[in-house]
């Protein structure tokens, strides 16, 4: 199978392009980034493929079945449904998109087209996040009524002043890049309860003048001074579903000197503490007594091979027909929960969705 990279930065270096390589049956045909070096970088790094400039050149060529698309929020939706309308199987980083709007004309994209287009929402395909879920579905943690949200870092912010900080491009900050990642594992672990009520506050207090800002770190790039910055750094919030209540603090910077970032499934009989990216923790009763349990990250439940899943999944759906948990259909709910989380932060009032 031929694919090709659209964007060729840190995701897909780090995990995109080596994942391929490792699946076996799929053929890097193209490097395509609007930085020219980017592209003709991966054509030897690698040693396969051809560096263009132009994602269309990419889409042009019958034999390419599929892309990734790796570019910054801004072009997820323009290229996913040009990739569509030009008979490609499509895997989107995430978020989906930039807006809820723009989800949606993906979603319709694809449903005309009749072609793959999966988000990038990896923690689908870790196991450890399917243990849970497979626990929550047993029953095992009895009614789970609450759900806290924990995305909270130490003086951040990634690159400050470029893509990620820039609402134009990226859409938004930590709700966005962090937040979109957290509450895919809820709703998914939680089998998508309708979402009743929104409310929330952003602040965008911290990073401002960028060139006076002090960090602690700066991945994705050392600030730019002349860059712009008018995203949130933080949000919090509370969702009423019919199913349990969330809740939820993210920042990508604060002014407390602790990383937070770690889901609770809290239910009536149990409940979870997911250690985001690493592991997580049962509490619960035996015998008349309180338990703690442990779980081992045995070898293919740690996070590292989640990436590889997500692209080994990707290649058989598009042989197999197969739907996966990351089909834009699931990924839309998401996208809709983060447009009323905004919509909220901005208009100072709580959001009812029908
Ligand atoms: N799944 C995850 O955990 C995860 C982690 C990091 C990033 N991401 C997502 O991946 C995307 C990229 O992030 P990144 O950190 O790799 O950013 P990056 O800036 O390192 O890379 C993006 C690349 O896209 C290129 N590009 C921009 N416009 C383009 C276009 N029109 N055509 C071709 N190339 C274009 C840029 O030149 C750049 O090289 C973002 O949407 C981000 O949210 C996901």
């Amino acid at each position: 199978m031929k694919i090709g990279i659209i964007g060729c930065g840190n995701i897909a270096n780090a995990f995109h392009i080596p994942c391929y390589l490792k699946n076996g049956k799929v053929e890097i045909k193209y490097f395509c980034d609007i930085l020219p070096e980017r592209a003709e970088n991966a054509v030897k790094k690698y040693g396969c493929g051809i560096a263009v400039t132009d994602y269309k050149a990419v889409l042009a060529d019958s034999e390419i079945e599929a892309v990734s698309i790796c570019t910054p929020n801004k072009m997820h939706s323009v290229i996913a449904i040009d990739a569509l309308k030009a008979g490609k199987n499509v895997l989107c980083e995430k978020p989906a998109a930039r807006v809820y709007s723009e989800a949606l004309e993906m979603q319709k994209a694809q449903h005309e087209s009749g072609k793959v287009l999966n988000i990038g929402v990896v923690n689908r395909f870790n196991t450890g996040i399917n243990k849970i879920k497979q626990i929550i579905d047993s029953g095992e943690l009895g009614e789970i009524y609450q759900v806290y949200v924990s995305f909270r870092a130490y003086r951040s912010i990634p690159g400050l002043g470029g893509d990620f900080t820039n609402k134009a491009v990226a859409g938004g900050g930590v709700l966005i890049d962090w937040g979109v990642h957290y509450f895919d594992i809820v709703m998914y672990c939680c089998s998508d309860p309708k979402i009743k009520t929104v409310s929330s506050e952003q602040f965008k207090k911290l990073g401002n003048p960028i060139d006076e800002y002090v960090y602690v770190n700066m991945w994705a790039g050392p600030p730019k001074a002349d860059g712009v910055n008018d995203v949130e750094e933080g949000i919090t919030g509370l969702i009423r579903t019919e199913g349990p209540v969330i809740t939820f603090n993210g920042a990508w910077a604060q002014n407390i000197g602790e990383g937070e970032t770690y889901i609770d499934f809290i239910g009536t009989k149990g409940g979870i503490r997911l250690n985001y990216a690493k592991d997580f923790v049962m509490y619960s009763t035996k015998s008349g007594m309180l338990t703690k349990t442990t779980f081992q990250m045995n070898e293919g439940m740690e996070f590292g091979p989640m990436f590889q899943n997500e692209i080994n999944s990707f290649v058989e759906c598009i042989e197999t027909g197969k739907t996966l948990p990351s089909h834009i259909d699931t990924n839309i709910i998401t996208a809709q929960m983060l447009d009323a989380i905004y919509r909220s932060a901005e208009e100072h009032r709580e959001i009812k969705l029908d």
